[in-house]
């Protein structure tokens, strides 16, 4: 049985994710902020459905000792990470002249910074394996030109830039990376934007419409199937056909 490592498990993305591959029968190390019953019930619902284990790791993405703690607890459980998802992250999108710097470092800690350590610590476990794969969910911000980049955008423009870049030093390992960049995605981060702006990114799209997070899901499990296994380095839009 394989096993997956997935950050920001609890809603969104991650939730579709968590599923997507319990039912693929991957164990998930199910990383989140906090303890959540609800979470924990549905994680129970999953395994006897799926017949695969759901470890819940808890740590706050922007707290260094307590991603080290996630990290070594999964490492003790001694067996090969297959995949990475580094999914979590939170959006910050506002003009430059009404953003506090402590935005900027708290974009950066949790959007690139968090994920930088994980796949440190992540990959070199992965190093003593046939074959591993990560994915980075960025987003099409990253690839814009759209004003209020200063938090969002630019951590995830350094995360699609840290995944070309460890392609590279990963691929003698066996161990693909890319990044999957979504536009207007059906979760909180999107539906919990002002409806006007709701509207305008959908617009901004060729398909005139926000994706449903499945549609985002399966072409993360395309990267990390062997159906890819000559994709590494890349930073795959799926957005609609945006024209952001
Ligand atoms: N939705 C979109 O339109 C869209 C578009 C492009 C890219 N994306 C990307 O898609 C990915 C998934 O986002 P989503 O749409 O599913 O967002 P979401 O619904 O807002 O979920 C975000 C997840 O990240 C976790 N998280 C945020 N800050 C954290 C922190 N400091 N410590 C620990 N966990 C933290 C949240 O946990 P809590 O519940 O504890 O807050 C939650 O599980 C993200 O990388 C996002 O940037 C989304």
């Amino acid at each position: 049985m394989s096993n997956v490592v997935i950050t920001g498990c609890n809603r969104g993305l991650g939730l579709t994710l968590l599923e997507a591959f319990a039912k693929k029968k991957y164990n998930v190390f199910a990383c989140i902020r906090k303890e959540n019953s609800e979470f924990l019930d549905i994680c129970h619902q999953i395994e006897q459905a799926e017949g695969v284990f759901i470890y819940p790791i808890y740590f706050e993405m922007s707290d260094k000792e307590q991603i080290i703690n996630g990290m070594d607890e999964i490492a003790s459980y001694g067996v090969d990470i297959d995949v990475l998802i580094n999914n979590a992250a939170i959006s910050t999108i506002k003009p430059q002249f009404l953003t506090e710097y402590e935005e900027v470092e708290q974009a950066f800690k949790v959007n690139y910074f968090a994920p930088f350590l994980i796949t440190k610590y992540i990959s070199g476990l992965m190093m003593r394996q046939d074959k591993a794969c990560i994915v980075n969910v960025t987003s099409i911000g990253s690839l814009g030109r759209q004003p209020g980049g200063v938090c969002y955008d630019a951590s995830k423009a350094a995360l699609n830039q840290y995944t070309v870049s460890i392609a590279q030093e990963l691929a003698p390992f066996n161990i693909r990376v890319n990044a999957v960049a979504p536009g207007p995605m059906q979760t909180d981060m999107f539906i919990n934007m002002k409806e006007g702006v709701q509207k305008k990114l959908e617009q901004s799209t060729a398909l005139k419409r926000s994706a449903a997070p499945e549609e985002i899901a399966k072409v993360i499990l395309f990267l990390v199937s062997d159906e890819a296994s000559y994709v590494t380095g890349q930073i795959i839009r799926v957005d609609g056909g945006s024209i952001i």
